[in-house]
């Protein structure tokens, strides 16, 4: 029996997940895989209930779960508190307690969708790349971190530390080395190295750990480059690989290649339970209505079969049907323009995926 601990957090989160724990419990069904769901309070609505954006009731349950399907923190309601106690903080401790250090951010492009992106067609046919983004390190959790007096009495000092070590980007590097194995073998590693110490330590490092793997093709990108080239010439990218604050920025970016934000999925893993969420954040401004596209936490969905339970014919089965429900024409109002398509809700969405699955 595989637990997972469903977190939908706030604004859309709650929406997105319960369409794709349906999807997830549909492919359950069809595959013959036993899962048993949780729910547990994370985020905002933590904070609401018991003062704390990551309860120990969902501390606890992480701990004992085989994946936990996320959805998305954060909301106006809770954006004047201060960084170490936002919403923000729920998930951010998560990803450091578990140790979920990479990042897998893969941005496909799927065919029906080659117009909905602002870039040229011509530019972003068959995009197929994948973010390693390190999750654990970085500006997020280096200290001293904060808002402390100056000295002279004048004004403040914000703080915020970019620390990496050896051993952090080691094992990220190999990760990223071992993704481009399983796939065109090349390996962009993104840094700042004209300007940043720990971008040298990390060329460095990532130098030395691609003599474990010869038939890999490595370059190293400065990442003011990298967000050119991205857009410029998104197909010249197979694995990019690239610390927690640049991986954030990037694949936000990278999201324009597949027409919507709401399209991208990903997975971060460490050496326990996996988490799977959507890149996009809670969007408060359609919270509620509907409209939200539940297809990025449906493909997080894939990649937790595939990535913790180890099923990839589950996996294969939901990004299928995800392709098949884009195919025969239905949008939700990120991804639709005016033409034979169809404007559907997040739960319409939803339902005609489970539909997708279950029919095979
Ligand atoms: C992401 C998000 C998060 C991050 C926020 C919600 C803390 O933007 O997963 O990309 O910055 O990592
Ligand atoms: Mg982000």
């Amino acid at each position: 029996m595989a637990r997972i601990a469903v977190l939908g957090g706030d604004g859309v989160g709650p929406e997105v997940v319960r369409e794709a724990a349906k999807i997830l419990a549909t492919a359950g069904a069809r595959f013959g895989i036993p899962l048993e769901f949780e729910e547990g309070v994370v985020g905002g609505a933590a904070i609401d209930k018991h003062g704390t954006p990551l309860p120990q009731e969902t501390r606890q349950l992480c701990s004992v779960c085989d994946a936990i399907l996320f959805g998305a923190v954060g909301g106006p309601k809770w954006d004047s508190l201060p960084v170490d106690r936002r919403p923000e903080r729920g998930l951010l401790l998560l990803r450091k307690e578990l140790g979920l250090y990479a990042n897998l951010r893969p941005v496909k492009l799927f065919a029906p969708l080659v117009d909905t992106s602002p870039l040229k067609r011509e530019i972003i046919e068959e995009v197929d790349l994948m973010v390693l983004r390190e999750l654990t390190g970085g500006l997020y959790f280096g200290e001293p971190k904060g808002i402390v007096p100056v000295e002279n009495g004048k004004g403040k000092r914000g703080v915020d530390t970019l620390i990496y070590t050896t051993h952090e980007i080691e094992r990220i590097a190999r990760i990223g080395f071992q993704i481009a194995a399983q796939r065109r073998k090349r390996l962009t590693s993104v840094d700042k190295v004209n300007v940043l110490a720990s971008s040298q330590l990390w060329r460095q490092v990532v130098i030395e750990a691609a003599k474990e793997f010869p038939d890999i093709e490595l370059d190293h990108m400065l990442v003011d480059n990298c967000a050119m080239q991205l857009i410029r010439d998104p197909r010249r990218f197979d694995v990019v690989l690239t610390e927690n604050t640049f991986g954030d920025i990037l694949s936000d970016e990278a999201a324009m290649l597949v027409g919507s934000i709401g399209m991208l999925p990903s997975a971060s893993l460490g050496d326990g339970p996996g988490l799977y969420e959507p890149i996009h954040g809670s969007a408060p401004d359609i919270a509620g209505q509907d409209k939200a596209n539940p297809l990025a936490t449906i493909l997080s969905v894939a990649m937790l079969l595939r990535h913790s339970l180890h099923h990839e014919s589950a996996a294969a089965a939901i990004e299928a049907a995800v392709s098949q429900v884009l195919e025969r024409g239905y949008r939700t109002p990120d991804i639709w323009q005016p033409g034979p398509t169809v404007l559907v809700g997040t739960a319409q969405m939803g339902e005609l995926v489970v539909e997708s699955v279950v029919k095979g």
